[in-house]
């Protein structure tokens, strides 16, 4: 049987150097509820691990430098095995502290608390009495704050409420962190930073799963910063793109038209920068890839694009032994096809820029997002 203790080490040479002390004070497993959820090596679904029966598996998970669900459903009976609250990877959490330039004495707000080990980590560097952190979820509330009491660091202010207000009873913060991800920036956390503050955010669109938002706030009420590093985050609650499976969306009695592409979707879809700013270029658009029988090996799949708002929908189908282009069909008010292959062209005549020459400023009236320098505009102008 592997001790604690050698799980903890053999976690700590997974981070980096800097980091291995912090990780090292803050026990992980004294954060993770007894019943906690893995993903499956086969299908990536959700696997239940519990402290009682298995409690070898349930150590080793703890000290694992992967993701550890610890809701589903937001907590509700039955649903379907959606993930609502996860301890975020251990190496993806230090690479956000590292990015936040944390250091004694500044006030940090955390937007989503979940299990409390990141709050607990940012106590260590700032001080417990300096953090903030607000969480949706009145029973994982509950949790952190036991779990933080248990290591030491009850005096971090846990809080029951809607992120997206942020707290400003606590504020102003030097520093706003949030471990769920955003498309709008909402602006109370701007409002609650003092001037030289940042946020630190994962940034998503409902195509694109996310990168960090590093934003510097200024004395004017705006917050202007650029993308970098590939974060992706669970939904705050309120900026969940609209859910719903291929077969509730693309039904037999819709019309559709029909036109061929030689456009693959490898780069669109695949590549993190173009389906980047194709996610910042077409609002709304989800895609799935279904592949013939599920499996993969056949070489054929149908990506769909779904926009849940119009109701929307386009099919693009692969096939290895394709002559003549790929079969397009489009359906509802928005062609989300052409919508994709434009913001595609639009990406490779600009370069094929990486994520991180766009950038995003806030201001009370919204957000706009911009490439290279902020008075180039590239939506929300
Ligand atoms: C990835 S988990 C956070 C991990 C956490 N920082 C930790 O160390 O365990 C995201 C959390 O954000 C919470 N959340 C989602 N929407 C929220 C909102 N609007 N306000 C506050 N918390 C929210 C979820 O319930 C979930 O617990």
């Amino acid at each position: 049987m592997t001790t604690t203790e050698e799980h903890q080490a053999r976690l700590a040479e997974e981070l980096p150097a800097a980091w291995r002390s912090v990780f090292h004070a803050v026990p992980r497993h004294v954060f993770l509820p007894g019943k906690i959820w893995v993903r499956g090596e086969s299908d990536g679904q959700p696997i239940a691990l519990d402290r009682r029966t298995a409690p070898d598996a349930w150590l080793e998970a703890c000290y694992r430098d992967a993701p550890v669900a610890v809701q589903l459903d937001d907590g509700g009976p039955g649903g379907s095995g959606y993930v609502s609250s996860t301890a975020s990877m251990p190496s993806v959490v230090a690479t956000m502290l590292e990015a936040a330039e944390l250091s004694e004495g500044q006030r940090v707000l955390e937007i989503g608390t979940g299990t409390g080990f990141n709050a607990a980590l940012i106590a260590r560097l700032v001080g417990a009495g300096n953090v903030t952190t607000v969480e949706i979820d009145a029973d994982l509330a509950e949790g952190a704050r036991a779990a933080l009491a248990e290591a030491g660091c009850s005096s971090v202010a846990t809080v029951v409420g809607d992120g997206e207000n942020g707290y400003s009873p606590g504020g102003p913060y030097d520093r706003v962190i949030a471990t769920a991800a955003v498309q709008r920036i909402p602006y109370p956390w701007v409002e609650q930073t003092r001037p030289g503050g940042r946020i630190l955010t994962p940034f998503g669109t409902a195509f694109h799963s996310g990168a960090l938002l590093h934003l510097h706030v200024a004395d004017d009420g705006t917050a202007s910063g650029r993308f970098g590093g590939d974060t992706a985050f669970m939904w705050v609650r309120g900026q969940r793109p609209s859910h719903g499976a291929v077969e509730d969306r693309v039904l037999a009695e819709h019309e559709y038209t029909e036109t061929t592409t030689s456009l693959h979707p490898y780069e669109p879809v695949g590549d993190f920068d173009a389906s980047f700013a194709i996610g910042l270029g077409v609002p709304g658009m989800r895609s799935t890839v279904v592949h013939d029988h599920d499996d993969p090996a056949t070489g054929r799949f149908t990506v769909y694009l779904m926009d849940a708002d119009s109701g929307s929908w386009a099919s693009w189908r692969v096939t290895p032994e394709r002559s003549g282009g790929y079969r397009v069909c489009q359906h509802g008010a928005r062609a989300l096809f052409d919508e994709l292959s434009a913001a595609h062209t639009w990406w490779r005549r600009a370069g094929r820029p990486e994520h991180t020459r766009f950038g995003l400023t806030v201001t009370p009236d919204g957000q706009r997002i911009w490439i290279d320098e902020p008075g180039q505009v590239v939506s929300g102008g």
